[in-house]
């Protein structure tokens, strides 16, 4: 049985427009997948496709439009509060703002257990020193205040905050994008680390396909709201269908081919206020007929993954 299965899972904002019209962002569009234990989840597609929706909506800090999801087949709507905390966690971007700056180390780590569990504040202490070393920093911190740690070492608190309620499943969203490039391998090798030791399965947003092709055993493509491809790493980098993976994976710089020209992606994707007809990507896509103007093609095995496009070939 997978850890998490995702079916249909939508999102629509409700936006109020110019005199009392309203429109609706489909931020998330009937995306479906599955993640097994121990596994990684890579999920890539530009600014704007819906990915921290995704993770919101699965951490319960948004409310899903419709669609369902199972953690080891239980409703996540059974698993509301408590047991979900335990169940799934995230750490964020900015590992800046998303600490309290008020709070000290050990309080900041030890919140999510002191609220959720019935422990003294001697215990509490003892857990956050202990996942401190854990996370590769020194438990005589622990009376620090975040504006004293440097960004990786935020976002290593960032990381055992997230890890003290003992989640099976990790949520970063683009966890070291925002730190000094020297310290970005440090904070994606802990990460490895952790996976490894505790057994954790993440959800890995970023940008950087060199870094999904590292840690990702299955990648999700988005865009505009829905999945376009999704399948194994290999077959996603190695082999990859839908014109917008082509042109995701083209417009990568490779630093293990830097000489190797790459082409930056041209446009935009379209306003999820205003989408197109059809395939939400035929503006921008060079294989593009009349029928992708008018419909949208559904997600259908082909090739070892799922994909949604017309013009496969058979
Ligand atoms: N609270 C909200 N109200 C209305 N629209 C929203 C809200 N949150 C997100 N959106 C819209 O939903 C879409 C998806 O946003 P989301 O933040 O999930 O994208 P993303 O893939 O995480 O982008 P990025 O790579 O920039 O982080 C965007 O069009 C965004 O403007
Ligand atoms: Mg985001």
């Amino acid at each position: 049985m997978s850890l998490l299965k995702v079916q249909e899972l939508k999102k629509h904002y409700a936006l109020k427009g110019l005199l009392n019209s309203k429109a609706m962002v489909k931020a998330l569009d009937g995306v479906s997948f599955e993640v097994k234990k121990k596994q990684t989840l890579a999920i890539v597609g530009e600014s704007g496709c819906g990915k921290s929706t995704l993770a919101k909506t699965l951490m319960g800090l948004e409310e899903e439009t419709s669609g369902q999801v199972f953690f080891e087949g239980v409703d996540s709507k059974a698993l509301k509060g408590k047991s979900l905390y335990q169940t799934i966690q995230m750490i964020f971007q900015d590992p800046y703002n998303s600490l309290n700056p008020r709070k000290t180390a050990w309080k900041i780590i030890a919140e999510p257990l002191l609220i959720n569990q019935k422990v003294s504040q001697k215990e509490a202490y003892e857990r956050a020193c202990q996942l401190m070393e854990k996370v590769g920093l020194r438990p005589e911190m622990a009376n620090r205040y975040p504006h004293m740690f440097s960004g990786g070492q935020r976002q290593r608190l960032g990381i055992a905050r997230a890890l003290i309620l003992n989640p099976k499943i990790l949520i970063c969203d683009e966890p070291i994008s925002a730190l000094d490039v020297s310290i970005q391998a440090q904070v994606l090798n802990l990460l490895v680390e952790l996976q490894d030791q505790l057994d954790l399965t993440y959800l890995f947003i970023s940008h950087d396909l060199n870094v999904v092709k590292h840690i990702a055993d299955t990648v999700l493509v988005m865009y505009l709201g829905k999945v376009v491809e999704y399948g194994r790493r290999e077959q996603i980098f190695e082999n990859p269908q839908h014109p917008y993976t082509r042109a995701l994976l083209e417009a990568s710089p490779n630093i293990f081919e830097p000489e190797k020209e790459h082409n930056p992606l041209a446009g935009e994707p379209p306003s999820p206020l205003n989408p197109p007809q059809g395939c939400a990507f035929h503006e921008r896509c060079p294989q593009a007929t009349e029928r992708c103007k008018s419909e949208s093609p559904d997600l259908q095995e082909r090739s070892s993954r799922m994909v949604s496009c017309f013009n496969l070939g058979s």
